[in-house]
């Protein structure tokens, strides 16, 4: 079995290591010369830079800092009072500044800060393609925007948002696809200091309704439709159901902004809809940047939490813009007139879009490619096809991306010419080794280094991961800490652990990029991060060191799953089960997955009412409460496994055994596991009886 399987987790912090990978890969040859020379060249250079930005954080921060723009200069660089950290403190800057205008006053308005492609191509097929085609356009449809467009898009947008009264930390939900105007809108609002709060729009309109509610934002930013393997994806619709639930109440929604994309009908609602393209026609295209607190909030975010309700992460201005700056700078060594080309294929809906698409990436001055649709439409050549045409120099993706690009086969890249590529980098769960190694093989020619990276919604961005000139990687492994991040492995009491043994991973120190704290829910945020381990920031991963030193991530020890790259909490999945008035009660675990690596295994009782008759009856009711899950949460949700069943294992005092489960339903039918405080052991007899299909 692979390491991205869910770890042997006990119910301390004991993890059994199973996994045992020795092959190192030094830097390749010419790697510095090929990537525009390497700022970090060697692990010793890494290890001293290191040294320095632990033993002197100001000295080092300060100097990161200031390579960027300040309306004011800060008075200390960290105050940390745990759990509350700032940085750069009274410093006054402007994000969106740093990433547009900055370029600008340097003289490279006219370079390209995003070159952007849409889905549909002509002769492909599906409704998008035919729009295009009538329009002429042959090939997909691109569009590059220099820093100067962006400027004043940006500015046009901004006004816009004044104009329909947005102030400055007024929240923004932006619930959008790929599209070029996504970044616009998300750095609009750093411009005029509104905080965004992006939802993925591959979320439901009920996800809408928490977040909007959650955030008390009264405004939201949409598109008729975005497309997705050749069909529409109704957002406007899931808006206006949004919208609609709201209506009424405290939390009503005042505005919708429409970019129209994809021509697909929409209801209208003339009190609250607004055009996009009819709002910045009337505004203004001068806009001044807000003179941001370095502390002030720039964006929130949703991520899954062990509870059933998400939680909204709060970033602020100066430590997440100095953090994704430097991260971006190191970990893909980013440098201007290179001709280079930076591709991160996440959604801007997740924390990886936001950071490795906008704000990291922009204030280095390399373009970055936005792309609107699916990996494989109309091919399963899309990604490689991009790579060639726009010359992709560092390329950034997941795991389960490159394990269905494998599947698929290694025809479709080979079919390209990917000789653009330098640097490769991954990032949302433990990578196996057999995907390690075929991205090294088959996409990198065994020329590029890879970048695995390990981090999370809360911290911003890259914490632990080699970078491409320095450090030897180990398939599997995200190696060693970025500078300024303090990271170990402990026991439940704070306690180092040895090498080799599996325990907490824990930040022992502030980092700029961390979070600042959970919206409107104080209580939470102390619990969640800063009160299993004493005085250390607890990151809800299992891990181990080896001897070298480098960092293996062995998955999550809460109630958390991590489905293709992206959280999920099992109590979210369960509650929308138990929403459904067939199910009683619901227990859900991950179970290995073959492309996803964690899949979604559900097990289910149902009400007296509601038992199938019959093997196909019982396949309706399977397929109604993945449609159910949809709808509630978002398909990403939708269970790969249910199991009907009269009981659930249970302790004595009443606690789901989710252990039993997770081992059922990865397939040990045998049952090896330590039964001896089950309360009713005909439960699992039956458990195991009832498979599906
Ligand atoms: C969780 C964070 C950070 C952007 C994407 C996910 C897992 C992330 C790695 C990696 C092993 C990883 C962790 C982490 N994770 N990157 N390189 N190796 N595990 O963001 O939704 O906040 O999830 O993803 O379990 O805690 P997220």
């Amino acid at each position: 079995m692979s390491n991205h399987a869910e770890p042997a987790v006990t119910e301390s912090a004991s993890i059994e290591s199973v996994l045992h990978e020795n092959r190192v890969f030094q830097p390749p040859e010419g790697v510095s010369s090929r990537i525009g020379g390497a700022y970090v060249k060697s692990l010793d250079q890494y290890h001293a830079l290191y040294k320095r930005s632990i033993e002197d954080p100001d000295g080092f921060w300060s100097e990161a800092a200031g390579e960027l723009h300040w309306f004011a200069p800060w008075s200390s660089v960290v105050e940390w009072k745990l759990p509350d950290a700032k940085w750069f403190v009274g410093g006054q800057t402007n994000v969106c500044y740093n990433c547009v205008d900055r370029q600008i006053a340097s003289g490279h308005g006219d370079d390209v800060a995003i070159v952007w492609e849409g889905e549909p191509v002509p002769g492909a097929g599906g409704a998008g393609a035919a729009l295009q085609y009538e329009a002429g356009i042959s090939g997909p449809e691109v569009r590059k925007l220099t820093y100067n467009d962006l400027k004043h898009d940006v500015c046009k947008f901004a006004n816009a948002l004044k104009n329909l009264g947005v102030r400055k930390g007024d929240v923004v939900t932006i619930y959008m696809g790929m599209v070029p105007e996504l970044a616009v809108a998300v750095l609009a609002c750093a411009r005029i200091g509104a905080p965004h709060s992006v939802i993925f729009g591959g979320f439901s309109s009920s996800a809408i309704v928490d977040r909007v509610v959650d955030a008390d934002s009264k405004v939201i930013v949409t598109c008729d439709g975005a497309w997705r393997r050749g069909a529409i994806v109704p957002l406007k619709d899931n808006v206006d159901a949004a919208c609609n639930e709201l209506q009424g109440s405290a939390n009503a929604v005042r505005n919708v902004i429409v970019l129209k994309r994809c021509n697909n009908n929409i209801s209208w609602n003339d009190v609250r809809d607004t055009w996009w393209h009819e709002l910045v026609d009337n505004a203004a295209d001068d806009c001044p940047c807000e003179h941001m607190d370095s502390e002030d909030m720039l964006f929130l975010l949703y991520t899954s939490g062990s509870t059933g309700k998400p939680k909204g992460i709060v970033h602020t201005t100066g430590g997440y813009m100095v953090f994704t700056y430097l991260t971006s700078k190191y970990v893909f060594n980013l440098v201007p007139d290179q001709q280079q080309v930076f591709w991160c294929t996440a959604d801007v809906g997740w924390v990886t879009g936001h950071s490795y698409i906008i704000y990291g990436i922009l204030p280095n001055r390399v373009p970055t490619v936005m792309y609107e649709g699916a990996p494989n439409y109309p091919q399963p050549d899309r990604f490689w096809d991009i790579v060639e045409r726009h010359k992709v120099t560092q390329f950034y993706t997941a795991p389960t991306a490159i394990r269905a690009f494998m599947k698929w086969g290694r025809e479709h890249p080979d079919n390209h010419d990917l000789s653009s590529l330098k640097v490769l980098g991954t990032v949302g769960e433990p990578i196996n080794p057999e995907a390690w190694m075929w991205y090294h093989e088959v996409i990198g020619s065994e020329k590029c280094p890879i970048v695995d990276t390990w981090w999370q919604t809360e911290t911003g961005g890259h914490m632990i991961t080699p970078l491409p000139a320095a450090t030897p990687t180990v398939p599997g492994s995200c190696t060693l800490p970025f500078f300024g991040i303090d990271a170990v492995i402990v026991d439940d009491n704070g306690n180092e652990q040895p090498v080799e043994t599996g325990g907490l991973l824990a930040i022992r120190k502030p980092w700029p990029g961390m979070l600042r704290g959970i919206h409107g829910d104080r209580q939470r945020f102390i619990d969640t991060y800063f009160s299993r381990i004493k005085g250390m920031y607890f990151a809800g991963d299992g891990a181990k060191r080896d001897a070298r030193g480098n960092f293996w991530i062995m998955g999550r020890v809460d109630d958390v799953i991590n489905v293709s790259g992206h959280r999920l909490g099992t109590m979210e999945v369960e509650s929308a089960l138990v929403s459904h008035e067939a199910v009683v009660e619901a227990a859900v675990v991950g179970m290995p997955h073959e492309i996803k690596g964690t899949g979604i295994a559900a097990f289910c009782t149902l009400g007296p009412n509601h038992q199938p008759a019959d093997k196909s009856n019982a396949e309706k009711l399977r397929s109604t409460l993945r449609e159910h899950v949809a709808q509630e949460i978002g398909a990403i949700a939708k269970p790969d496994m249910i199991r009907f069943t009269d009981a659930l294992p249970k302790t004595r005092s009443g606690k789901i055994m989710r252990r039993l489960l997770r081992s059922i339903a990865s397939g040990d039918e045998q049952g090896t596991q330590d039964t001896t405080t089950l309360e009713d052991f005909t439960v699992l007899a039956k458990l195991r009886e009832d498979k599906e299909g």
